[in-house]
């Protein structure tokens, strides 16, 4: 009998090729082992309330207040709720038609689009257009929705950093079009070198690929880094050459741990370098609410911004949001809220400003102590973690490691991380989910668990390490990269 249309047989092989690594064979056996009892750390998705980041108070106040519009007639809701935030959800409220129970507009509530422009043109010190910001189910659906504008067919490449964020390969092979990689520099601190950049584009072309768009991460998941204005000057110069649209993942722009180079948006770049660029470059850029001090991952909200996009291309993006109706309402109002919090003066300001901050400085400070930790232990080299959520250290396997591995059926830096997890309840993503160098070994790790048990569980990772290392290692004394 043939197989029936959901048999899997017969599913789209772009569906069954689509690879999730962030979830995978690490999460699944972390799953089954929490269920036997273990206690586990979640390490593996940059899922900061998941390892008990404490949600911000303001924004979960007016939230609150928006989801039980009957609160806001109680004479005593002065009693549990600051006037600021009182106001904020009346404000939000006045926006929609008929509270968060409704639909809106697919491309978002206008007065927040109004909002995110504003906070950008802030950031930026640039114009921004309202008309030309989507609101979306988070960055995720966002990405999602351009790529598959983009991909026609399996000859159109887009170029993605390697080691990346298995978005990207997923979602490519999901609208069936080719991952172009370009290679980061462990050994420069996962820098992106234009050269790379070349012999990725023209090694794809020599395959047939029409290479169409290119992804940077800033500041980088799973390595960390964070691009200087010059590099960015440099990847908008090649876009424009190339004629390449650049999709600029920033939803990591509040997480910064140095002060050597701050966070700089693309837009920005692309604005200050005048004409005949800054007309020209097609670029989408986005940014979340699940990320940075907020870490509202569970609320799925985000936006992208268009520029230099065609008004015909802007319709057709409305036409697809809107077979999805609406994005989340709460959500919208969350990012209205982070693109425009509390001021100094307001009733709620101190409170948000030494929430923000606490969380901020803790998250710079457990950045260093995993790297620090990881660099103690036997033949692990880290670089550090300038920015995002992420620790990305080489694991360098010994051959006797990597024939057992083979043995037992697993890539060898599978057969690492799941010892680790056996042996400690440390759960990681090996590095293969993100692309790596071959013969070159990593895992990820988030830097998410709390400060307090940093120091246990990185003596718990060395503990195995080592002893993992003495098991495998015919002799000592690998070189250091
Ligand atoms: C680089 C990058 N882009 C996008 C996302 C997705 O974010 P969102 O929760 O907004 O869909 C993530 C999530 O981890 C990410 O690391």
């Amino acid at each position: 009998m043939a197989p029936k249309p959901l048999d899997y047989e017969s599913l789209n092989e772009n569906v069954k090729k689509s690879v999730y690594a962030v979830r995978g064979e690490l999460y699944l056996r972390a799953s089954e082992l929490q269920k036997e009892g273990k206690k586990i750390i979640f390490t593996n998705v940059g899922n900061p309330h998941a390892l008990g980041q404490k949600p911000l108070t303001f924004p979960r106040q007016v939230v609150a207040l928006c989801q039980a519009p009957f609160l806001l007639d109680d004479p005593n809701v002065g009693l549990l709720f600051p006037a600021d935030a009182i106001a904020r959800a009346t404000h939000y409220l006045a926006m929609t038609s008929g509270g968060l129970g409704a639909y809106s507009d697919s491309r978002g509530l206008p007065g927040i689009r109004k909002e995110v422009a504003e906070f950008i043109e802030r950031r930026d010190g640039y114009p921004s257009d309202p008309e030309l910001i989507y609101l979306t189910d988070g960055a995720s659906k966002g990405v999602m929705q351009i790529l598959n504008a983009i991909i026609r067919n399996n000859k159109d490449g887009i170029l993605v950093p390697v080691p990346q964020y298995p978005l990207y390969s997923a979602t490519i092979a999901l609208y069936g079009g080719s991952l172009v990689p370009y290679y980061l520099e462990e050994s420069a601190n996962w820098g992106l070198d234009i050269k790379n950049l070349r012999q990725s584009i023209s090694e794809a072309r020599s395959k047939g690929i029409e290479v169409r768009a290119m992804v940077i991460i800033n500041p980088g998941n799973p390595t960390g880094q964070c691009l200087s204005a010059a590099n960015i000057r440099e990847i908008l110069e090649f876009c424009y050459v190339e004629n390449l649209a650049l999709l600029a993942d920033e939803v990591y722009q509040q997480n910064i741990y140095q002060d050597e180079r701050p966070f700089v948006s693309a837009k920005k770049i692309l604005m200050e370098m005048g004409l005949p660029i800054s007309m020209e470059v097609q670029l989408v850029s986005y940014h979340t609410v699940s990320k940075g001090y907020w870490g509202e991952c569970g609320q799925r909200g985000g936006y992208f911004e268009m520029t230099n996009l065609s008004p015909e291309t802007v319709d057709e993006m409305y036409k697809i949001s809107s077979i999805s109706l609406s994005p989340n309402v709460p959500a919208q109002i969350f990012m209205g809220l982070m693109v425009n919090p509390p001021k100094p003066g307001d009733i709620s300001f101190m409170r948000f400003a030494a929430e923000s901050k606490e969380i901020l400085e803790s998250l710079r400070r457990r950045a260093r102590i995993m790297t620090d930790g990881f660099n103690s232990c036997r033949n692990v080299v880290c670089n550090f973690t300038e920015g995002a959520m992420y620790s990305f250290p080489q694991i360098r396997l010994p051959p006797k490691a990597i024939e057992a591995a083979k043995r037992a059926g697993k890539v060898p830096d599978v057969f690492y991380c799941l010892k680790l997890l056996e042996a400690t309840g440390i759960s990681t993503v090996p590095g293969s989910g993100f692309g790596q160098k071959e013969g070159v070994f990593h895992l990820r790790t988030t830097i998410l668990p709390a400060e307090q048990d940093m120091p246990e569980i990185m003596a718990s990772f060395k503990k195995f390490n080592d002893e993992f290392m003495e098991q495998y290692e015919h002799h000592r004394g690998y070189s250091r990269m």
